[in-house]
């Protein structure tokens, strides 16, 4: 397997407490990865483990083959990071933050106005960063986190107080880089939402503890189709359905009816019921969300 980042029993105790618990998780190449759990699960914990900033209790962190905590060098001279609560120097302008990093990591000057441009903060680059929305700031710090060339860039919770507008944003921003940058990414967050529309691949921890890792689209891809049907004539449906083979299930509920069937049937449902002049209000999918398959996975 292509892995990029790999994380192998990873375990931080602290004072007995396990904060996070034999966690094995796999990054591979063009993934946009979410690593997703309630607060307190242990996402950053994990993160910071990942970019050598705690130490394992147990356990390892694999980047490109290399142990985080014994070849550390290597090991995260591909990676980029914006951890939680950025903070800069915030009497200095944003380009000028981003100067630091530039000669930090040797680059050439125009990097600072090329990673400015993509992010979108070429207007205000000679403004204070105290003068900064917050997402501003949030744009800057992802550009700081892929300034360097980086691989791998991991972001904890990007979108962190922003406004649904500024959620977009910053979520096209990453769409384009993981394609025009060519960056893997890991995104925390607890949002569902925003982890099911930006990611493919996705994994969720719980207390520490990994509860499933998947592609979205798989963890999404349930057996059966899932339907509410409205009629006046509930009973008579109902028996009808019962009857019929590809029905995998039936309930009543609220004066609707709840169906589980094979997968692409309903048209078949629907030709059985006119023919039994059933008068049909309505025939609503529900539709899968990572939602409803975090909550059946607690
Ligand atoms: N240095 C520390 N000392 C003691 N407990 C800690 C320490 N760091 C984290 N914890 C605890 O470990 C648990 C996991 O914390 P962590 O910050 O990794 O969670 P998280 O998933 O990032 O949460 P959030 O969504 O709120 O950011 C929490 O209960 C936290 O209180
Ligand atoms: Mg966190």
């Amino acid at each position: 397997m292509n892995n990029i980042i790999r994380t192998i029993n990873l375990t931080k105790k602290i004072k007995e407490v396990t904060i996070v618990n034999k966690i094995n998780i796999n990054l591979e190449q063009g993934d946009i990865y979410g690593f997703l759990g309630p607060n307190g699960s242990g996402k950053s914990t994990t993160i910071k483990m990942m970019l050598g900033l705690v130490k394992p209790t147990e356990g390892r962190v694999e980047i490109n083959g290399y142990d985080v905590w014994k070849d550390k060098k290597k090991a995260l001279n591909s990676i980029g990071a914006m951890i939680e609560n950025p903070s800069f120097y915030d009497y200095l302008s944003g380009y000028k933050n981003l100067e630091l990093y530039k000669n930090l990591y040797d680059l050439p000057k125009t990097r600072i106005n090329e990673v400015l441009n993509i992010v979108g903060l070429e207007k205000e680059k000679n403004k204070k960063v105290k003068k900064y929305s917050l997402g501003m700031k949030q744009r800057l710090a992802i550009a700081r986190a892929f300034i360097n060339y980086p691989k791998i860039v991991i972001l904890d919770e990007p979108t962190n107080g922003l406004d649904p507008v500024g959620v977009v944003e910053i979520r096209n921003l990453i769409r384009d880089l993981s394609v025009k940058e060519n960056i893997n990414f890991i995104i925390c967050s607890h949002i569902l939402s925003e982890i099911q529309e930006l990611c493919n691949k996705v994994s969720i921890i719980n207390k520490g503890e990994l509860i499933s890792e998947g592609y979205v689209k798989d963890l999404l891809n349930q057996e059966f189709d899932e339907y509410f049907i409205d009629t006046s004539d509930l009973q008579k449906a109902k028996v009808i359905l019962e009857k019929f083979e590809v029905v995998k299930s039936i309930s009543i509920h609220d004066n609707i009816i709840q169906i589980n069937i094979d997968k692409g049937k309903i048209g078949e449902i629907n030709k059985k019921l006119a023919l039994n002049d059933i008068d049909i209000t309505s025939i609503k999918k529900k539709e899968n969300t990572l939602e409803s398959y975090f909550l059946s996975t607690l």
